[in-house]
């Protein structure tokens, strides 16, 4: 049998240990050829792919991003995109397919799935957004960069008496923000879940003043203010419809400035959070997923995703991935609230 590993949307730290656990335990111990398509869907839709070996996947444990490379290619935006990705697999004689991405990868797995292509998907997004899993891998890592983030900016905003806002990713999700901030012991925590009240961040910063600890804001860059509009960087949509987000924190510090009359600088952590070497949580939780995934492959069970629950992997059917993001739920910000101000 001829199995397919794709991996498709931003990049995150464990792709690789999830392609190698496919490739390992595929050829391994189920005797399967292995074959690894290149930058996401365009890849099946312009035939584009590698034979995977043993050797070919040795040493990418540690790796962060994806040895195969990924893009936002949306079949649903190619002429005839769906037929061209069944043509080309057949040409390659690929049986099935593993999808590893969010919920775009992952709702282009599940119409190929609808409409008779055999693909089982894996989880994976720094954002954590995904329903019907309890993490996706790649969570961990950003979390942990954005905590060491706020623990270095600590230092400078106490020797120069400055609030220093933290603008991180997340997209429509405040999990980054929440994690992060919390492990970081953030001053306010502002997520897309919750429009804020500038003024009650402002109090907060003052407040931090006078007990003579500089504040940090963490903001995430779907945060939005009670009155106005997320702030995004351009108006343009990628394939799948998303604009760029980003900005607000920038868009704060100057409101903080002006309202407050103190020294307010933004960091914004960017594509940093996606880069560079897996947590150890994030390579087991990736390369159990790849494990399970091929086991899926082997079993039939086309159309489900593995998904992590309490420490089990479990399947679960691709629709029930993607239907709904998961965000954060009101108790779960109250809980991080108590530390504000
Ligand atoms: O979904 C992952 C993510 O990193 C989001 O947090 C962020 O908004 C987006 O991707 C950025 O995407 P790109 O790298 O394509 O600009």
């Amino acid at each position: 049998m001829r199995v397919g590993v794709l991996t498709g949307g931003g990049d995150c730290p464990g792709l690789n240990a999830v392609i190698r656990s496919v490739v390992r335990k595929g050829i391994d111990v189920y005797g399967y050829e292995i074959y690894g398509f290149r930058d996401g869907w365009r890849g099946p839709l312009e035939g584009d792919y590698e034979r995977l070996d043993v050797q070919s996947v040795r040493g990418i444990l540690p790796r962060g991003g994806t040895i195969l490379g990924s893009s936002r290619t949306n079949p649903d935006k190619v002429d005839g995109g769906y037929e061209r990705i069944k043509e080309n697999l057949a040409r390659a004689g690929v049986d099935a397919l593993v999808a590893i991405g969010g919920e775009d990868t992952l709702g282009v797995a599940r119409k190929l799935t609808d409409g008779g292509f055999d693909v089982v998907g894996v989880p994976k997004t720094i954002d954590n957004d995904l329903g019907a899993t309890d993490f996706t891998f790649g969570f961990d890592t950003a979390v942990n960069i954005v905590m060491e983030a706020i623990d270095r900016l600590h230092t400078t905003a106490e020797s120069h008496h400055r609030v220093l806002i933290v603008e991180v990713m997340g997209r429509h999700a405040g999990w980054i923000a929440l994690h992060g901030g919390l492990a970081g012991g953030a001053n306010v925590i502002l997520l897309p879940e919750t429009r804020f009240d500038v003024e009650k961040v402002c109090r907060h910063i003052e407040h931090r003043f006078e007990t003579r600890y500089a504040p940090i804001v963490v903001v995430a860059e779907g945060a939005m203010p009670l009155e106005g509009q997320m702030v995004t960087q351009t108006t343009e949509l990628d394939s799948f419809g998303h604009v760029r987000l980003g900005g607000v924190g920038d868009w704060l510090a100057s409101e903080v400035t002006r309202r407050t009359g103190k020294e307010a600088r933004c960091t914004v952590l960017g594509h940093i959070q996606r880069g560079g070497t897996p947590t150890a949580f994030d390579r087991v939780l990736a390369t159990r997923f790849g494990l399970h995934a091929i086991d899926a492959v082997h079993d039939g069970a086309f159309g489900t995703m593995v998904a992590l629950r309490g420490t089990d992997i479990v399947r679960v059917p691709l629709a029930e991935a993607v239907d709904e993001l998961k965000t954060v739920p009101v108790e779960r910000y109250a809980e991080a609230e108590v530390f504000f101000g």
